[in-house]
């Protein structure tokens, strides 16, 4: 089957930024993203392109490019449906908040709806791609909802996993270590994985295109997700080691990673990993192997969860510790409150946690970050539930620059890795402080020994 026509439900932190390059680098193909979200939608056809709902460095200049020639972004989601012969769901899949499986397994009622929806709207043949991360075994589900609600019509599915990182994603996507296509092994299913390898080979060498059985790519994802949150847990360990033993984490980190069986990716230590997928993937995971009766497959992966866990709580207790055992009514300006550097993106920061323990004891936090506002920080907060709106807001200050949020502070605690951190008036920063004058860096971005020189007391992670 030609491709001419994409759908893709969801424009979120994948569908938009993976439709994008698509119609960038397909301009024979007419890509539409849908989404139920109105306001969503609006900013990603903001007359001024600058306003897109996500923020990614060089996705702007793309979607410029592509939007009003084959690139739409649109709230018709059967229109879009209908019209096209591939329809991708790349819908959120949280973690489950109620029921059975509550906290760990994930929530398939946005997938659900998906195939529902299409199954109903759908009037020829479609090929239906998993761009979500799923557990294995979904597209089980999705074919025969698919198949017993639809109009008769023939669905292929196909796996297709998203390995692109927040941050650089269009990196990843022009440039993709490798592209992940599962399908069924039967001879329909070969020709619709071949469609799909069609639409990636405008771009992609072929012999980064890895096609397998569906369940093996679907597993693939949560495997290599796994994997990364693993190395990240391994060295956070090997970091409060370190801050014991008098050794360095980063000359751990370079020293093991250049054995070329190791590799030197991911090893950096820090306050712990953030973002929508790690934790949420491997709780989901977790839950799968306990499902089979796996405890101890279940128990490997979910020390990973706790590892990380404890870094966010260790950050927030050597504050606490370093400052005289009290951090009341003091203020602690936070640079950083993004889950990483490059994002706008706040889901799971470490962040957030270090912040509520803060406030828990009474401490008042000032934050600057150049991409999150005030209102989703507090938002982020109050999802916490640990006490009302009004005494989050009362605890959370909020400055135009960086230099205002240092003013008159006790302590500063780097959160996120951004390169301008790197570059501030440290001598200035000092001299509007409280002293002793106290940085926790947890991204270990800054120049300790410089800092120490102009008279901070510097903790860094891991030594
Ligand atoms: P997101 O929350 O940013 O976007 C999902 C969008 O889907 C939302 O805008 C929501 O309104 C929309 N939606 C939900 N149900 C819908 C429906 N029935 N019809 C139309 N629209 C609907 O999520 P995301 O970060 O883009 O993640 C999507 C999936 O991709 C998840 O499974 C995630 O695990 C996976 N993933 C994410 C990343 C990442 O970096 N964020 C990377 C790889 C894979
Ligand atoms: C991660 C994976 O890297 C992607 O391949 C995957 O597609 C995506 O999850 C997903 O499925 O959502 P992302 O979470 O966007 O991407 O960003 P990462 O670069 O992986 O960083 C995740 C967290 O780990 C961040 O908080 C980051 O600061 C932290 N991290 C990363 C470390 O603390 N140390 C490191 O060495 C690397």
């Amino acid at each position: 089957m030609k491709i001419t026509k994409i759908c893709c439900i969801g424009a979120g932190y994948v569908g938009g930024p993976t439709m994008a390059i698509i119609a960038q680098k397909c301009p024979q193909i007419q890509v539409t993203v849908v989404d139920l979200n109105h306001e969503r939608i609006a900013a990603w056809n903001d007359a001024d392109v600058n306003n897109i709902p996500i923020y990614e460095p060089g996705l702007s200049e793309i979607v410029k490019e592509a939007r009003g020639r084959n690139l739409f972004f649109s709230t018709e989601v059967d229109q879009a449906i209908d019209e096209a012969q591939m329809v991708f769901i790349s819908v959120n899949t949280p973690t489950k908040t109620y029921g059975k499986g509550k906290g760990m397994a994930a929530d398939l009622k946005f997938i659900e709806l998906c195939a529902r929806q299409i199954a109903k709207v759908s009037k020829s043949d479609k090929i239906v791609v998993e761009k979500s991360t799923l557990p294995v075994r979904t597209a089980e589900a999705i074919k025969s909802i698919l198949d017993n609600t639809g109009n008769g019509v023939k669905f292929q599915i196909l796996s297709n996993p998203e390995f692109l990182a927040e941050g650089t994603a269009v990196q990843d996507l022009l440039q993709p270590d490798r592209i992940l296509i599962g399908g069924d092994t039967a001879e329909e299913g070969q020709k619709a994985i071949q469609a799909l390898v069609e639409v990636y080979a405008n771009w992609v060498p072929e012999d980064k295109i890895l096609t397998t059985n569906v369940w093996s790519s679907e597993l693939s994802k949560l495997t290599a997700n796994a994997f990364l949150a693993q190395r990240i847990s391994s060295i956070n360990a090997m970091s409060e080691l370190c801050e014991k033993t008098g050794a360095n984490v980063n000359e751990v980190a370079k020293a093991i990673g250049m054995d070329s069986r190791i590799g030197s990716k991911f090893l950096k230590a820090s306050v712990g990993f953030g973002g929508s997928c790690f934790q949420k993937d491997i709780l989901n995971l977790v839950y799968i192997a306990k499902s089979y009766g796996l405890n101890e497959v279940a128990d490997y992966w979910e020390q990973v969860i706790i590892m990380n866990d404890h870094q966010k709580r260790r950050f927030s207790d050597t504050i606490v510790r370093k400052l005289y055992n009290t951090v009341s009514d003091k203020k602690i300006a936070f640079l950083g409150w993004a889950f990483k550097k490059d994002t706008n993106d706040t889901r799971e920061s470490a962040a957030i946690y270090v912040a509520d323990d803060l406030i828990s004891e009474n401490a008042k936090i000032a934050v600057y970050d150049p991409k999150v506002t005030r209102k989703k920080i507090l938002a982020d907060l109050d999802y916490l539930e640990s006490r009302s709106a009004e005494a989050n807001a009362a605890h959370i200050l909020s400055f135009q620059t960086a230099y205002e949020t240092c003013e008159g502070a006790h302590a500063i605690a780097i959160l996120t890795e951004w390169d301008e951190f790197i570059s501030y008036d440290w001598q200035k920063i000092y001299n509007s402080m409280q002293k002793p004058a106290f940085v926790f860096d947890g991204r270990n971005i800054l120049d300790g020994p410089a800092l120490e020189k102009i008279g901070f007391i510097y903790q860094a992670i891991g030594s």
